[in-house]
This record gives structure tokens, C-alpha cells and sequence, in this order.
């Protein structure tokens, strides 16, 4: 992008990249009214993005949810994106693995590549592209089934093992691999010690950290890439939370790991990068965590993350 992104402003979008100094006016919301300077949404890292948008729109309706969202996700590292309710968090989230074709109201315009590929483009499997890019909800949602067959399930529906119904009359021959990935995926989401003595209880049966732990193991069961959380520990309670906070920092080491989080310190602390969202579903801020935390370049970044609004 050359041209520097504006706030829908029509006042501003008459001035020039200058126009910073003239931050004086708040919008509705309490945000100060600034323009969005370029400098601010390049990122610099090493290596081939993961992940990379390019003048992303997103439409419900006429409500334009997400405007000209243009970042690159490094891999092997945790992304964070912030900003307050209604700025697009999700909508972008969803972006990344096409859920958004599921809302009927959703219109997708842009690009999104993953390792270079387009996934917006015709014949794109959406059940492959799913296993590659997998994903967390905030409410945990294990399904009414065996912690087992939870994670099973993934790789069952994929074929990488024969141990459905129709196998399992037949004698389950894949019976060992899915132990393996079984117990593989319950390690990674570190919940293996607490569960591996009910695998086949009923997954509903465990707590609300436990099952979201559940939920993550089930994304790991079918050997993602990458691994997109929203809003992951807003349900659970410290303990829980510092548990899934350890686990995504651990992931980060063979995942890429994008991450909602409505908590400042949560992003601040399991982060390498943070992309800023604020309201009208603009891009606004997208770099080092630590330096959008201690520096940031925009006003309306500072004054969101000290509280002044959201
Ligand atoms: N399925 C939908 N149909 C219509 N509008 C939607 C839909 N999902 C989101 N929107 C709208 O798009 C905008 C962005 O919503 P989104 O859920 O992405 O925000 P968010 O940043 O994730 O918010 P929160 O922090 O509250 O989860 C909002 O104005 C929202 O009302
Ligand atoms: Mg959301």
C-alpha cells in the first residue's frame, strides 16, 4: 500500500500525513480523531509471513466491519490482536480460515495468503484449509462425546485413522494410532495427567479450563499449522487462564498461534507482536508488542490501552 489508510473521516481525509498534529477532536467513542499513518503497520521480521491479508473488506450487509486490513503474520510466534468490542477482532479471526463463508451476510473482498497461497480463490478445499488453520472459540464446546472420540474426531473425518462406528464393529484396526494421537494432543494441551485415567468419559463432564484445554487438543489432533484462538481464557479463571497462557507460549514454538484477547497484560505477556483494532474496523497499530505497549506511535493506541476508552 502507498497511500496511507484514513479514518472514515471526511474532514481528515482532506489533510495530508501532517494532519497527526491536529488530534484535538474526540469521536463518539471517546477516540481521539487521527489519521493512520503508514509507518505504523509495517512490521518488519525475518522470514516468509505464515499469514499475510492485503486490503481486506469485510461487509455484513451494509455494515462495513473491516476496512483495507492489510498485515503479515510471521510464523512460529504468537499474534495478538486487541481492541475493543465491535472493532472487527472476530470478523478478522475468521478471515484467516474462511468461516466467514458460513454467515450468509458476511462479504469477503481482499486477499489472504498462507504460505504464499492464495486461500480467496476458486477450488480452495475449505475442509484442508480448516486442518491447516485451525480453531479455538472462546466458549469452550466440547461435543457431547467421550474426551476420546473428541479428539478423534478430527482425524477420523479426515481419514488419517479407520476407528469410526463402521470400523470399530469391524475391530477398530487403527486402534494404536489413535491412542498415540490421543495421548499425543493431551499432552500438548497439557491436560493429559488429569484425563488420562477416563478417556472415555463424557468430555462434558470436565471443567470449563479443563475443557477448553479439551477443545485445543482436539485443534492439535489433526496437526494444524496454524492455531487461531478467540478470546481463549475469557470463560475461566486465573488458574485456567495462567494454564492456557503457558500452553500457547509453548505452542508458539511449532505453531503460529493468533490470539484474541479483550486482556491487555494477557497480550502483553503471551505476545511477540500485536496488531490494534479500533472502532469503525480499522487497522490501526500492528507491530512488537513490547514497543506498542511502552511506545506506541498512535494516540488512539496509548489512550486505548491506558483505558481512556474501550
Ligand atoms: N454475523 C454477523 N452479522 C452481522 N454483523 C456482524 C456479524 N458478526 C459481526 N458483525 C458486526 O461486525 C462488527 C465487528 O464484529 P466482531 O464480532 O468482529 O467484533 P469484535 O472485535 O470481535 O468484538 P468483541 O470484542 O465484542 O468480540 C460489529 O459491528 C458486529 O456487529
Ligand atoms: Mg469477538
Amino acid at each position: 500500500m502507498s497511500e496511507p489508510v484514513t479514518s472514515a473521516d471526511t474532514e481528515n481525509s482532506t489533510q495530508t500525513t501532517q494532519s497527526t498534529q491536529s488530534t484535538e477532536r474526540s469521536t463518539v467513542s471517546g477516540e481521539t480523531d487521527e489519521r493512520i499513518q503508514q509507518s505504523w503497520l509495517d512490521y518488519d521480521f525475518e522470514g516468509e509471513p505464515k499469514l499475510a491479508s492485503k486490503e481486506l473488506d469485510v461487509h455484513y450487509g451494509s455494515d462495513h466491519a473491516l476496512k483495507g486490513i492489510s498485515m503479515e503474520i510471521p510464523k512460529e510466534s504468537v499474534t495478538a490482536l486487541i481492541g475493543p468490542s465491535g472493532c472487527g477482532k472476530s470478523t478478522f479471526l475468521r478471515c484467516l480460515n474462511r468461516m466467514n463463508d458460513r454467515i450468509k451476510a458476511a462479504n469477503v473482498d481482499g486477499s489472504v495468503t498462507l504460505d504464499g497461497e492464495e486461500i480467496y480463490q476458486d477450488g480452495v478445499n475449505l475442509v484442508e484449509l480448516r486442518k491447516r488453520v485451525g480453531m479455538v472459540f472462546q466458549a469452550p464446546n466440547p461435543f457431547p462425546k467421550s474426551i476420546r472420540d473428541n479428539i478423534a474426531y478430527g482425524p477420523r473425518k479426515h481419514g488419517d485413522i479407520d476407528t469410526g462406528l463402521l470400523a470399530r464393529l469391524s475391530g477398530r484396526k487403527d486402534q494404536k494410532k489413535e491412542d498415540e494421537i490421543v495421548e499425543r494432543s493431551l499432552k500438548q494441551a497439557a491436560l493429559w495427567d488429569e484425563v488420562k485415567n477416563r478417556l472415555d468419559d463424557n468430555a462434558l463432564g470436565l471443567s470449563g479450563g479443563q475443557q477448553q484445554r479439551l477443545c485445543i487438543a482436539r485443534c492439535l489432533a489433526t496437526d494444524p499449522e496454524v492455531i487461531l484462538m478467540d478470546e481463549p481464557a475469557s470463560a475461566l479463571d486465573p488458574i485456567a487462564t495462567s494454564k492456557i497462557e503457558d500452553l500457547i507460549a509453548d505452542l508458539a514454538e511449532n505453531y503460529t498461534v493468533v490470539v484474541v484477547t479483550h486482556n491487555m497484560q494477557q497480550a502483553a505477556r503471551i505476545s511477540d507482536q500485536t496488531a490494534v483494532f479500533l472502532t469503525g474496523g480499522e487497522l490501526v497499530e500492528y507491530g512488537d508488542t513490547d514497543k506498542i505497549f511502552e511506545s506506541p506511535e498512535s494516540q488512539r493506541v496509548e489512550d486505548y490501552i491506558t483505558g481512556k476508552f474501550g
